[in-house]
């Protein structure tokens, strides 16, 4: 498993803590910052992480900014990319079970990091469904991006 990780700088230090912890866990890490705290804008590095996703079969991404909304958001406009934003472990397995989510958006000032990491790790352990109502849902969401 691969994981691309991004940051602003209200999601860096969560960035940092999450990155640790999917090392531990024996999960390859692709840094592709914020490498500090000095202000930079979301959308970068949104753009960066959901392009190598994209890219980069079978990847995910791993995205954080102060809400992990305006990195959902973003990650959102790049084919192929279902970026999620969970608030909690359950929302977190079924962005992996229902709608296959390949980028997890978290945040930085909305929880502790012992959240976060709950919340990740909810999401590595749940897979996709192979329920046909799930699948023909997520063929859907790609017909949307050719239209
Ligand atoms: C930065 O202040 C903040 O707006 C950003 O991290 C994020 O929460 C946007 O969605």
């Amino acid at each position: 498993m691969k994981f691309y990780l991004g940051s602003d700088h209200a999601g860096y230090k969560t960035k940092e803590a999450l990155q640790k912890y999917l090392v531990k866990k024996g999960i390859e890490t692709i840094d592709l910052g914020a490498h500090d705290e000095g202000r930079v804008d979301y959308p970068d590095f949104a753009e960066k992480v959901a392009k190598m996703v994209a890219k980069d079969k079978d990847s995910f991404g791993l995205l954080v900014c102060g809400t992990g909304i305006g990195m959902s958001i973003a990650a959102n406009k790049v084919k192929g990319i279902r970026a999620a934003n969970p608030f909690n472990t359950k929302t977190a397995a079924l962005a992996r079970e229902h709608n296959n989510a390949n980028v997890i958006c978290l945040s930085g000032r909305m929880y502790k990091d012992s959240d976060a990491k709950q919340i990740l790790g909810a999401f590595l352990k749940a897979k996709p469904s192979k329920l046909v109502r799930h699948v023909k849902r997520i063929k859907k969401i790609s017909k949307l991006e050719k239209k």
